[in-house]
């Protein structure tokens, strides 16, 4: 059995301080906002487990069959010897990386759902022995540190989660990125791409309302932690395409006027009928922008893989 080591970098109270703050600032600002990273509590975590099996949800499918076609090459270009993985989740896509890293010496999955990175790390730790895990509950916006561990190092940010930052977000995440590697490092990216509009709204909207259940779980979240009194069947969801922004936002929008307490923050929030609350927005990118900002961040995109429908994409990238 090889050792499963967990680690929360941000003291219990930090979280809460910062759902507080988040939550104070969204609450009140103009238009009303909540960071999508709110909806991964256990519950928010199994609900989107399910929107990756969802006929609509197409990204996850589409990176796996990326992983599974290119892992060789990607673990031959990397050689990694850590492979570090932001917003590791479940793993479940992971797999493919870690067959193909013969020489793995050590993995630190990062995420802030702690149930999710005990679930994924002791399953591995007894699957993968000789395998060094070391999970970070972590928020890995804020720029992290990582556990001693050898190079040469591949850092991966699957899923298409960079979509969730706003592009001058994504510039100092990407920066915080490359200040975790030395030169001959490597990104591996998952981004999803730009398409026809139908096909994105859907994958945010589907039939089955999961998406929506999963929107309307920040609600819950709120209520459990500070004590809010939203009435999450009071808000119905909305999936659109911003054109302009190249990219999907969800948003809750409250079915009637109400004001919503929040005991925790001695607040109280008045929404108008029809108001909206935006609660993710998930960028879809091209090839010319993603080795553009790679660039700008001190990293030269070196592979390029796409899904044989063009959906969403894999790219590795070298610190320069
Ligand atoms: C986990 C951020 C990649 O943006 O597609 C899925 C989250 N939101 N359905 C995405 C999500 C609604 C997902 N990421």
């Amino acid at each position: 059995m090889s050792p499963f080591l967990l680690t929360r970098v941000l003291p219990e109270d930090a979280t809460d301080a910062a759902l507080r703050a988040d939550v104070r600032h969204g609450l009140t600002g103009v238009p009303k906002t909540l960071p999508p990273k709110w909806f991964y509590d256990a519950h928010g975590s199994e609900l989107f487990e399910r929107i990756t099996e969802l006929p609509e949800y197409y990204p996850t499918r589409a990176e796996r069959e990326i992983l599974v076609a290119r892992s060789g090459e990607i673990a031959a270009a990397a050689r990694a010897r850590t492979l570090v993985e932001l917003g590791s989740g479940s793993s479940e896509k992971t797999r493919y990386l870690l067959d193909a890293l013969t020489g793995l010496h050590t993995y630190v999955p990062v995420d802030v759902s702690e149930s999710a990175l005990t679930r994924a790390g002791r399953a591995l730790a007894a699957q993968r022995p000789g395998l060094a895990v070391h999970a970070l509950i972590a928020d890995f916006t804020a720029g992290l540190t990582l556990p001693d561990a050898p190079g040469p190092r591949l850092v991966a940010f699957l899923g298409g989660t960079i979509g969730n930052l706003p592009p001058a977000d994504r510039a100092a995440f990407l920066a915080s990125v490359r200040a975790l590697l030395s030169p001959g490092d490597a990104l591996l990216l998952g981004t999803d791409l730009v398409k026809d509009e139908r096909v994105l709204v859907r994958a945010y909207d589907d039939a089955a309302g999961v998406t929506a259940a999963f929107n309307r779980n920040v609600l819950t979240v709120i209520n459990r932690e500070l004590g809010a009194d939203f009435d999450t069947a009071a808000f119905d969801h909305v999936a659109l395409w911003d054109a302009g922004h190249e990219w999907i936002e969800m948003r809750l929008r409250s079915r009637t006027a109400q004001t919503v307490k929040v005991p925790a923050l001695d607040l109280a929030v008045d929404f108008a009928a029809g108001e909206e609350l935006r609660t993710e927005v998930s960028a879809k990118f091209r090839a010319k922008g993603v080795r553009a900002e790679l660039s700008a961040a001190g990293m030269e995109l070196t592979h390029w893989w796409t899904d044989g429908e063009g959906r969403f994409a894999l790219s590795l990238s070298v610190a320069r």
